[in-house]
C-alpha cells in the first residue's frame, strides 16, 4: 500500500478523523443520501480542500457498513467501516470509556480493557492504511481527535514521504493521571509520529511533553520535541537513546479551536431567527429572565452542577420560577455507555424534582429538552437567553460559548463561563466560575440576572471582538501553517 502509482487519482491534503464531514439520512424518494453536517471543521476545511483537493476519511456511523467512497460537494469521501463488535470496544469503549474519562481529568472513571485496547489498536491501523492509500506522493495529512492517537505513527511508517499533523480537540491530562493508561507509552509514541501535534491549551501541551520526558526520556524545549532517529538500546526504557544522535523534530503546541463567527452573526440577523427568539420569549410569558444551557449529554459539562445551582436558588427563595426560567437542551450522546445512561437518569430525576417542587401551571421551572436541534433553533434560543450557562467540569475549549459571543450582536446577554473550559482563556469578560463552587455559582447566576445593561454591553463588546478576530478560519491556517513550515525543514534537510 506504500507505493505512488495512480498518483493523479490521489490526494495532496487529507483528513482522518472519526466521523465523516457528512450525514445520512433518508431523501424525499425514501432513498438513502448525505448531507454536509453542520459542524464547524467541516466549515474551516472546505477552502483548503477547494484549494489543494482534499480527502476525509472517517466512519459514516453507527448503520453505515461498506459504503464505497463517493465525492460529495468536491470532497472525496472515503468511508471507514467498523463491525458492531468493534463499535462497543473501539468507539464506546476504549475511545468513550477509556480515554474520554481520563482525559477529562477522571470526572468518571477510566474503564481499562485490553480487549478495548486491541480493536483500538486494529481500528487505527485501518485508519492509516486508508489515509496510506489515499495520499498522493509528499502530500499533507491531518489527523483529528483522541480516537486516533496511533494513526500519525502507523503512518509515518507506511508513509515517511507524507507530512503528518495530529490535533487533540480534547484535554490532555497532567502525568499524574495520564500515567494511570496502561497503553500510555504506546499512545506517546503514536503521537509524534506527527510533525506537528497541536492541543487546545498550553497546559495541555505541556502536560503532553512532560509525559514525553517521563515515558519516552527524549528532550524537549518549549514546544520542541526531538524524536530521535535510531535508538540503541531497548525501546521502552527511558532514555534508552544515543543523545546528541540525529533527531525529528516535533511541535507540540496549542492551536485553541474557534467557530465560523460571521455564518453565527449572519443567522442572528435573519428576520425569520428573531422572529423565533421573540416567540420562545413569548412562549416562556415574555417579562421573565431565560437562563440557557445547552450541550451534548455528557458528564463533563457539569450540567447537575447547573440545576443543583438553580434549584437551590429556588428553595432560598433568591428566584421565582414566574421571574427565572432554566431552558436546558441536552443532545443525546453515546446512549449506550453505561455512565452516559447514569447521567441521563439523574438528569432527569433532579428536572422531575425541581419542576415537582418549584413549578406552577403554566410556569416550568425547568424546560428540559432531550434533543438535539439545527443551528437555526440553536441562534434563536442564544438571542432569547438572558444568561448562557457554560458549567464544564473539564472541557477541551467548549465552542457553545462562542457560538453565543458570536450570535449575541445586539451586545446584550450575559455569559457564565467554567474556568475548565478552554474557553475561558479567551473570554475573561464572561463571569468566570467554578462548577463545583455552589455558592460562587450560585452568587454569579445571581449577577448575572441582575446585570445592569452597560455592563452586559461593555462585556459583550469585548468578547466578541475576540471571537471575531480568532475564528475558525484563523485556526486552520495557524496550524497548517506550521505544518507547512514543518515539510519545508524537511525537504530542506534531506537535500543536505
Ligand atoms: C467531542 C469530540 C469529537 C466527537 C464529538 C461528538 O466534541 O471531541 O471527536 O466527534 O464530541 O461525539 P461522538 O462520540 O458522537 O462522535
Amino acid at each position: 500500500t506504500s507505493g505512488n502509482n495512480q498518483n493523479e487519482s490521489r490526494d495532496n491534503f487529507v483528513v482522518v478523523a472519526n466521523r465523516l464531514p457528512v450525514d445520512r439520512y433518508t431523501d424525499a424518494d425514501g432513498q438513502p443520501a448525505w448531507r454536509t453536517s453542520p459542524g464547524g471543521l467541516v466549515t474551516a476545511l472546505t477552502p483548503v480542500m477547494e484549494r489543494l483537493g482534499g480527502a476525509w476519511i472517517g466512519w459514516g456511523g453507527a448503520d453505515s457498513e461498506d459504503i464505497a467512497p463517493f465525492v460529495h460537494n468536491g470532497t472525496h469521501i472515503v468511508p471507514v467501516a467498523l463491525s458492531a463488535e468493534e463499535i462497543e470496544s473501539y468507539y464506546e469503549g476504549f475511545s468513550n470509556d477509556t480515554l474520554w474519562p481520563l482525559y477529562h481529568d477522571v470526572i468518571a472513571p477510566p474503564t481499562y480493557h485490553r480487549e478495548w485496547w486491541d480493536s483500538y489498536v486494529k481500528v487505527n491501523r485501518r485508519f492509516a492504511e486508508a489515509a496510506a492509500e489515499t495520499a498522493a506522493n509528499g502530500a499533507t495529512v491531518w489527523v483529528h481527535d483522541y480516537q486516533l492517537q496511533l494513526v500519525p505513527g502507523m503512518l509515518r511508517e507506511l508513509r515517511p514521504d507524507l507530512t503528518i499533523g495530529f490535533f487533540n480537540h480534547i484535554p490532555f491530562p497532567a502525568y499524574g493521571l495520564y500515567s494511570q493508561l496502561p497503553w500510555r507509552t504506546q499512545i506517546v509514541e503514536g503521537l509524534l509520529g506527527a510533525d506537528v501535534i497541536g492541543f487546545q491549551r498550553v497546559a495541555d501541551a505541556s502536560n503532553f511533553t512532560r509525559s514525553v520526558r517521563r515515558l519516552v526520556g527524549y528532550e524537549t524545549k518549549g514546544t520542541s520535541v526531538y524524536v530521535p532517529l535510531e535508538s540503541d538500546s531497548a525501546p521502552g526504557q527511558t532514555g534508552g537513546y544515543r543523545r546528541g544522535g540525529p533527531t525529528r523534530h516535533v511541535l507540540a503546541k496549542h492551536f485553541p479551536i474557534s467557530i465560523d463567527s460571521a455564518s453565527f452573526e449572519e443567522l442572528a440577523r435573519t428576520p425569520e431567527v428573531q422572529a423565533r427568539a421573540a416567540e420562545i420569549r413569548a412562549d416562556l410569558g415574555g417579562s421573565g429572565k431565560i437562563l440557557f444551557g445547552v450541550d451534548r449529554l455528557d458528564y463533563t459539562k457539569g450540567i447537575r452542577h447547573r440545576l443543583k445551582a438553580y434549584g437551590e436558588l429556588l428553595a432560598d427563595g433568591r428566584i421565582n420560577p414566574e421571574d427565572v426560567t432554566l431552558i436546558q437542551v441536552a443532545s443525546p450522546s453515546r446512549e449506550r455507555v453505561e455512565t452516559y445512561r447514569q447521567l441521563r437518569d439523574e438528569i432527569e430525576l433532579t428536572v422531575g424534582r425541581i419542576n415537582g417542587d418549584y413549578g406552577q401551571i403554566g410556569h416550568a421551572a425547568v424546560h428540559y429538552l432531550h434533543h438535539g436541534y439545527p443551528r437555526e433553533e440553536m441562534v434563536a434560543l442564544y438571542l432569547a437567553a438572558d444568561v448562557m450557562l457554560v458549567t464544564a467540569l473539564r472541557d477541551g475549549m467548549n465552542l457553545v460559548a462562542k457560538e453565543y459571543v458570536a450570535t449575541r450582536f445586539d451586545l446584550d446577554g450575559v455569559l457564565v463561563l467554567s474556568e475548565f473550559a478552554g474557553a475561558s482563556d479567551d473570554l475573561t469578560q464572561a463571569l468566570l466560575i467554578n462548577p463545583h463552587d455552589i455558592e460562587g455559582l450560585k452568587a454569579s447566576i445571581m449577577t448575572a440576572i441582575n446585570m445592569p445593561k452597560p455592563e452586559r454591553a461593555k462585556r459583550m463588546r469585548s468578547m466578541r471582538k475576540k471571537v471575531r478576530e480568532n475564528d475558525v478560519e484563523r485556526w486552520s491556517t495557524a496550524f497548517l501553517t506550521e505544518l507547512e513550515r514543518s515539510a519545508a525543514a524537511r525537504l530542506e534537510e534531506a537535500q543536505g
